[in-house]
């Protein structure tokens, strides 16, 4: 089995993508050839047939149809489009049909990550974790407007939308990092709005969901916090350097006055910051736009405690 990239695909990294990849080079071969037929005889007639001295006395002498031509135009096309139909059919049935021994994965596309809930209870931001030979299958929704879950390497794809499901399978065949994109246009940050397909070996896979099951105890706030800061994506709108993103900054911001969109102002504490984490829109920073999802369920209350420790612990270092 040929497992890596080609000028044309990335790796083929699921059971699909052979498949997949072996359509898409007939279907392109063959457009390359009748491509360069048709163009090349175009060439050649209009430089053989061009009008020459004394044409218009034998303009009525060509043949006005030839059936075999006729019929072999007809007859060779459409053979090769049933065979593009049949071979995509069967294709678009396996990459449909779920089997019925997979791993169900919770996952959900909102402005701007993704996060994933694993049947053990584990969740994860951003990066989807699965173990080698095993089929996952994709329970997708959308927080808020349409997404789209696009792994190249395992050629699957399909949008994530708001107020309903949408199912997705695959079953990674190699160990390795894949790129994971939203490939529908979903605002200000749909760029950033990436992450990865860890895929692990099946004990990997097991000692990480233990690792991330048990996680937080025993951890200190401040480190937990800071490592939830990437693991949960706050990273993609607030810096700790100071510099404003898509959201405000969190350094210095605990124990200094704060002031709002609607002229009122107040000093941070820690349910100041707890409020804008479940309820981000109850109050709006000066000079920011209400775009923050709540992270209500997302979080543990243990983790809430510890991304406050993190937030005041950057209060502490501006000063
Ligand atoms: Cu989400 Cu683009």
């Amino acid at each position: 089995m040929d497992t890596t990239a080609t000028f044309w695909l990335p790796v083929p990294a699921s059971t699909v993508a052979q498949d997949i990849d072996a359509l898409w080079s007939f279907v392109f071969w063959i457009s390359t050839f009748f491509f360069l037929l048709i163009l090349g005889m175009m060439i050649v007639f209009a430089i053989r047939y061009r009008r020459r001295a004394g044409d218009v006395e034998r303009l009525d002498k060509g043949p006005s149809h030839n059936n075999p031509l006729e019929a072999a135009w007809i007859i060779i096309p459409t053979l090769i489009v049933l065979v593009i139909f049949v071979w995509g059919f069967r294709g678009y049935m396996k990459m449909t049909v779920v089997p019925a021994n997979s791993m169900e994965v919770k996952v959900t596309g909102q402005k701007w990550f993704w996060s994933f809930a694993y049947p053990e209870g584990a969740s994860s931001v951003n990066d989807l974790v699965v173990p080698v030979d095993t089929p996952v299958k994709l329970l997708m929704s959308s927080q808020d407007v349409i997404h789209s879950f696009y792994v190249p390497a395992f050629r699957v794809k399909r949008d994530v939308l708001p107020n309903r499901y949408q199912v997705a399978w695959f079953e990674a065949n190699q160990v390795g990092e894949f790129d994971l994109f939203c490939t529908e246009y979903c605002g200000t940050s749909h760029s950033d709005m990436i992450g990865k397909v860890r895929v692990l070996s099946k004990a990997d896979y097991a000692s990480w969901l233990e690792e991330s099951t048990i996680g937080a105890e025993g951890m200190d706030p401040v480190e937990l916090g800071r490592k939830l800061y990437t693991a949960k994506a706050c990273m993609t709108c607030h810096s700790v350097d100071g510099n404003p993103g898509n959201g405000p900054t969190f350094k210095g911001v605990f124990g200094h006055q704060v002031e709002f969109a609607d002229g009122s102002s107040l000093m941070a504490d820690e349910n100041y910051i707890r409020e804008s984490i479940l309820s981000p829109r109850a109050k709006i920073v000066a000079g920011f736009q209400p775009i923050m999802p709540t992270y209500q369920g997302l979080l543990k209350d243990a983790e809430i405690d510890a991304l406050v420790a993190y937030i005041k612990s950057l209060g502490a270092e501006s000063e």
